[in-house]
């Protein structure tokens, strides 16, 4: 495979993964994945921004040899997927050298070993001249790493935004030509990884919407050819107003945590609130994961095993605990046998979120009709906070 011509003298130079299915072994990817990297052109300098998976080094390698000289690479970020052949090409280009924020540094030491003076710092908003080409840095930390940062193309209006408004999807176009396509890969991507910066991804939009644009081309997934598409589903995704909706998360050993699953989820749909139910036992946690974006109440339902909270129920709470969604309430039910301390650990485990613990409804053995009454009393409970919340 070539290198890819995206304009005049940029040039698209990164690999398709169309059957990786976990990354960092955790995080499903049921459509495989990219890994951009871009050459950019100038009069007098040639840099590379990113590279690509250390899987993909010899497609790399091909590319690379179409291009006679790199002067200067730039590492937006430092994970390996992004940064595992930066060593190669320091080697390959001898006079080359690596640019990278002040908090990288230490990074690119750690986990690239590259000799020290074979480093640049760049500080936030320094521009750098190609020669009829300018980049401008833009600092823009824990996107998802401490030391990540933006390359903007001022004279092109190119942001190339490294993991940031990213989607794990391998395609064979460049370009985002049909959006609907992404709107799953594209959430699922910002869920699993950039949920937990939430907040900051928030005040930094701002930034982002100072730039003139045209193209966002990210280092995974198609290039976003209309920025607002995707800068309006992060300004949703990342503003603090959920949606009128419950997740339950679940799981039944005996079918008593399922029944009491079953009688809250038409509790809660005969008052009008969206209710996402997941089968810990069956469930994509990427679905999981997409649904805890908006959701305004987590429940968490789990019978009790070994005196303790299910495996699998722990599994999700570990989750969203860290995705650190924009829930307000979270609650938790189920049945035990003769005596359960899931409750405890289930608070215990939330620490990382600010959750407001409505009452739990634990039972013993199956449910009765007044164990019934308990979860239409936690259902008016949730219809009354959403109301308050001013989510209807
Ligand atoms: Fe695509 Fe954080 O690496």
């Amino acid at each position: 495979m070539a290198a890819k011509k995206l304009f005049d003298g940029i040039f698209w130079v990164g690999a398709e993964d169309w059957d990786r299915r976990l990354f960092d072994s955790l995080i499903p990817l049921p459509d495989g994945t990219s890994y951009n990297a871009y050459i950019v052109q100038g009069r007098e300098l040639t840099v590379l921004i990113d590279a690509v998976d250390p899987s993909k080094k010899d497609i790399f390698e091909n590319h690379l040899k179409e291009f006679p000289r790199i002067d200067l690479i730039i590492a937006n970020h430092l994970e390996q997927d992004h940064s595992g052949l930066i060593p190669c090409v320091l080697d390959r280009f001898p006079g080359s050298r690596l640019l990278a924020t002040p908090a990288a540094r230490d990074l690119i030491l750690t986990h690239l070993h590259v000799a020290p003076d074979r480093i640049r710092t760049v500080a936030d908003g320094e521009r750098l001249d190609l020669g009829g080409r300018t980049i401008r840095f833009i600092h823009f930390p824990w996107v998802h790493w401490p030391e990540t940062m933006l390359s903007y193309l001022e004279e092109d209006k190119i942001l190339f935004s490294c993991d940031l408004f990213g989607s794990h999807l391998a395609s064979s176009e460049l370009m985002a030509e049909d959006e609907n396509r992404l709107d799953e890969p594209a959430k699922r991507y910002f869920a699993e990884i950039m949920m937990p910066f939430r907040k900051i991804i928030q005040k930094n939009l701002l930034v982002i919407e100072g730039l003139e644009l045209n193209f966002i081309a990210p280092s995974h997934g198609p290039i976003h050819s209309r920025p607002a598409f995707i800068i309006d589903a992060y300004k949703k995704w990342v503003a603090d107003r959920p949606e009128n909706s419950v997740l339950i998360a679940w799981v039944s050993m005996h079918d008593s945590t399922a029944k009491m699953v079953n009688y809250l989820t038409e509790e809660l749909a005969s008052k009008g609130i969206k209710v996402m139910p997941f089968d810990l036992t069956v469930a994509d946690l990427g679905h999981l994961a997409m649904s805890l974006v908006e959701a305004a109440t987590i429940i968490v339902a789990s019978p009790t095993i070994l005196t303790g909270l299910h495996p699998l129920a722990a599994e999700a709470i570990f989750l969203v605990n860290a995705l650190r969604p924009k829930a307000l309430f979270a609650g938790f039910i189920g049945s035990y046998g003769w005596k359960s301390r899931a409750l405890g650990q289930l608070q215990s485990m939330l620490d990382s979120v600010k959750f407001e613990l409505l009452t739990p409804v634990q039972i013993k053995g199956a449910p009765r009709p007044e164990d019934l009454l308990l979860l239409s009393k936690l259902a008016a409970d949730i219809y009354q906070k959403h109301q308050a919340a001013g989510l209807f």
